[in-house]
């Protein structure tokens, strides 16, 4: 299939893609006046597509639940001009599949994210966390929390998962940091592109020989038994897109995160004398802040109604995940953080038969930061003024850019 890029519809109102600086964890003002309007909006997306903009909780998730609406040609993000559409699809890109089989791959790879299996990585998880809360404190000077914490945190967690030998981890973290960089430069991001897809072939390669007790060998062993053996490309591409969205996501949430709760001392207070609170405090962080922040575009493939509407096939939609998670129809008072608010329900992992596989696992890895790095170091802070933090403005997945932090160390004053 053509790679086509094309240009966006002047005469149509952009995407708003701008936050008020005042209030950088607010999504733009304007998906609140969308939400309120009838019907859905038609924008013009800077990858080049016209989209209905679909900003309801209710709607998002009907949406997300229409079978006939294909995430197959859909380019990862809408909002980026030069974006592709019409990407020719891997074999094993989970995220870009439909149908069967998209559910034949989904099925074999369920058992590897059950609660059961995820609470059983809680202990690594916690020593994961712990050890870093250490390296942290063994630190003179401020720190960027993003860079020394937030990132090598879930990036040990997919070795973890995927069963990466523990002599090759650092090599592994070395060149997914860059993959995952927002301001790498083009010949570094091929580079390590390359260093990532060899690294995950010999990964593959070596599981394919001798399956071991971990995601990858437990999945070959499991498509074996069924008769549905995975090739090395599907293998290898999934690998990979666990990694990417494990990776970057979970960063993102531990930094933004904490940078949000040093803005809300009340409520920072309350999880500092409460560690239980983490469980509700992780979801209604995931609510509020909405990472992925532009939401998730979808092509219909024959006519459909979604709302009161019908939409023709080959329109395309995009779900807004952060402005269904401010519909204060849904979440009362939805631009206040309350860590105590029941907010599962909320959209930030998506919806449907593309909701987020690896949910437990994030919520678990969230859960400990949470309930570890604020208990240990009960004096973090900035170490910068507020108005020098760089948010991630443009990117697919929202987040602080560095997050320079101190505490107060023994012996100072
Ligand atoms: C899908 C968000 C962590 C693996 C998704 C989707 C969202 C999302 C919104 C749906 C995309 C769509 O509908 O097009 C997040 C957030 C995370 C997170 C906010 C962390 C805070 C993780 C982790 C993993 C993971 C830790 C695994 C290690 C996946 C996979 C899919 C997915 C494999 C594709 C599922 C499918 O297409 O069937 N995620 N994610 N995610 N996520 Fe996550």
């Amino acid at each position: 299939m053509s790679e086509t890029t094309v240009g966006a519809r002047p005469d149509l109102a952009g995407f708003p893609t701008a936050r008020d600086p005042r209030c950088p964890f607010d999504p733009p003002a304007e998906y609140t006046e969308l939400r309120a309007q009838e019907g859905t909006a038609s924008l013009s997306c800077p990858v080049g597509v016209e989209a209905r903009v679909v900003s309801r909780y209710d709607d998002v998730r009907a949406m997300l639940s229409n079978p006939q609406l294909s995430s197959h040609a859909a380019p990862s993000t809408h909002v980026v001009a030069g974006g592709q559409l019409d990407r020719p699809v891997s074999p094993g890109s989970l995220l870009h599949m439909d149908g069967p089989d998209h559910a034949r791959l989904r099925r074999l790879l369920t058992p590897e994210f059950t609660v059961k299996r995820i609470q059983a990585m809680r202990p690594y998880i916690q020593r994961l966390v712990d050890d870093h809360v250490d390296a942290l404190l063994a630190q003179t000077g401020p720190v960027d929390l993003v860079s020394e914490f937030a990132l090598p945190i879930p990036s040990l967690v997919i070795c973890e998962l995927l069963g990466v030998d523990y002599a090759d981890r650092d090599r592994f973290q070395r060149q997914t940091a860059v993959l995952i960089a927002t301001n790498s430069d083009p010949a570094a991001l091929e580079q390590a592109n390359l260093e990532v897809v060899g690294f995950m072939t010999q990964l593959v390669l070596g599981k394919l020989a001798a399956p071991g007790d971990d995601l990858l060998g437990r999945l070959i062993v499991r498509a074996r038994e069924s008769g549905q053996e995975l090739s090395v490309e599907e293998l290898v591409t999934l690998g990979i897109t666990l990694l990417i969205a494990g990776h970057e996501t979970t960063a993102n949430m531990i930094g933004l995160s904490t940078l949000a709760l040093l803005r809300q001392p009340d409520q920072l207070e309350a999880l500092r004398a409460d560690p239980g609170l983490a469980g509700t405090a992780v979801d209604e962080m995931l609510r509020y802040l909405s990472i992925v922040q532009f939401g998730v575009l979808r092509q219909a493939t024959g006519d459909v109604t979604v709302g009161d509407e019908t939409v023709k096939a080959g329109e395309w939609l995009v779900a807004v995940l952060s402005a269904g998670n401010r519909d204060e129809s849904v979440f009362p008072d939805p631009d206040r953080i309350d860590l105590r608010r029941e907010a599962t329900a909320h959209l930030a992992f998506g919806y449907g038969i593309h909701q987020c596989l690896g949910q437990q696992l994030a919520r678990v890895e969230l859960q400990e930061v949470f309930a570890r790095l604020h208990q240990r170091i009960p004096t973090l802070r900035l170490a910068v003024p507020f108005e020098e933090v760089e948010f991630k403005d443009d990117a697919l997945v929202y987040g602080v850019k560095a997050l320079p932090v101190t505490w107060d160390r023994a012996g100072e004053d």
